[in-house]
């Protein structure tokens, strides 16, 4: 397995994927940006532009040197990376569908992430040929402000593919804390279950949205409350994590709440929109 990433695929051009591809041209290495959707395509450069400006003037990566990315609805151009980067839509048939064609065309010994939020790396292993070759790097979002990740190893992952995945983040500047393989791992088996709690109150009438991230930042010391966490991850992807976390933990308190629903069915998916529990001036 090489350990010289100089080229990685991501694939998904959503809040991740291009967070992520911001990351690693950042850091100098070059990404193919794989989408199939044509105007979530049409926005990747820009968006990659606008993380990496914004990563830059903030002094989160170092310099204005970027390496290139190429943006494609063609999965082929992956061959040739020496890892490819999951960040598709919370969805394991979707990421079932989307292992078994990388596998099918990626030379053995590349490093195989998923970013997921919550789909245990073991049963996405199981939809790729060599299965020694996954791992999980749960970048938080945005993957170039938060320098820490939570590293998934599963039951199959290689120490190979262990090494090749530290290699990467040593590369990115970023700290692995690795963890064992569950359903959610360690943040998001406590974060989406408290994120629903925190809505579930807001829909009680027990206190605002305003008010539930107040204590959290005053009483706790927490940088954001749940609720702005949820809307900088996106109210659609919170739900998809809930029912990943409802169905293979089986606990009804990951059921998504009323309140969730009704955000996600109105398109109010929270700083992507504009709107989510709370409203976002500017460009989304
Ligand atoms: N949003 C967060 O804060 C956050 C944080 C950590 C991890 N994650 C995880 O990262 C992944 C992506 O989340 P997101 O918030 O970027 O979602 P998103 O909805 O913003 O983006 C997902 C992208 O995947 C694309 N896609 C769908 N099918 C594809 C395919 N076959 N090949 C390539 N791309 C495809 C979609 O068109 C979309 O552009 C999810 O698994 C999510 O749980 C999200």
């Amino acid at each position: 397995m090489s350990t010289a990433h100089e080229r990685i695929a991501v694939l998904g051009a959503g809040t991740m994927g291009t967070g992520i591809a911001a990351l690693a041209v950042g850091h100098g290495v070059s990404v193919t940006l794989v989408e199939p959707d044509t105007r979530q395509r049409e926005r990747a450069l820009e968006r990659v532009r606008t993380h990496l400006r914004f990563a830059q003037l903030s002094g989160r990566i170092p310099g204005d040197e970027t390496a290139p990315v190429q943006v494609t609805a063609d999965l082929q151009e992956a061959v040739g990376c020496s890892a490819v980067v999951e960040a598709v839509t919370e969805d394991a048939g979707l990421k079932a569908r989307v292992w078994k064609q990388v596998s099918g065309i990626v030379a053995p010994g590349t490093l195989l992430v998923s970013n997921t939020s919550a789909v245990p790396i073991d049963e996405q292993a199981a939809s790729v040929e060599r299965s020694e070759d996954m791992v999980g790097i749960h970048f938080m979002n945005p993957p170039y402000m938060i320098t820490t990740t939570e590293v998934v190893r599963g039951p199959r992952t290689s120490e190979t593919a262990l090494v090749a995945a530290r290699e990467l983040l040593s590369v990115l500047d970023r700290t692995a804390i690795v963890v064992g393989d569950a359903p959610g791992f360690v943040i998001n088996r406590i974060l989406q279950w408290m994120i629903n709690e925190a809505a579930r109150i807001t829909e009680e009438g027990i206190a605002t949205p305003e008010n539930v991230d107040a204590l959290f930042q005053g009483c706790l010391g927490h940088t954001t409350g749940p609720l702005a966490t949820a809307d900088l991850i996106g109210l659609d992807n919170v739900v998809d994590s809930l029912r990943v976390l409802r169905e293979r933990i089986g606990d009804e308190r990951y059921e998504p709440c009323a309140a969730l629903l009704a955000k996600v069915e109105a398109g109010h998916l929270g700083r992507k929109t504009g709107r989510g529990f709370f409203e976002y001036g500017g460009k989304p």
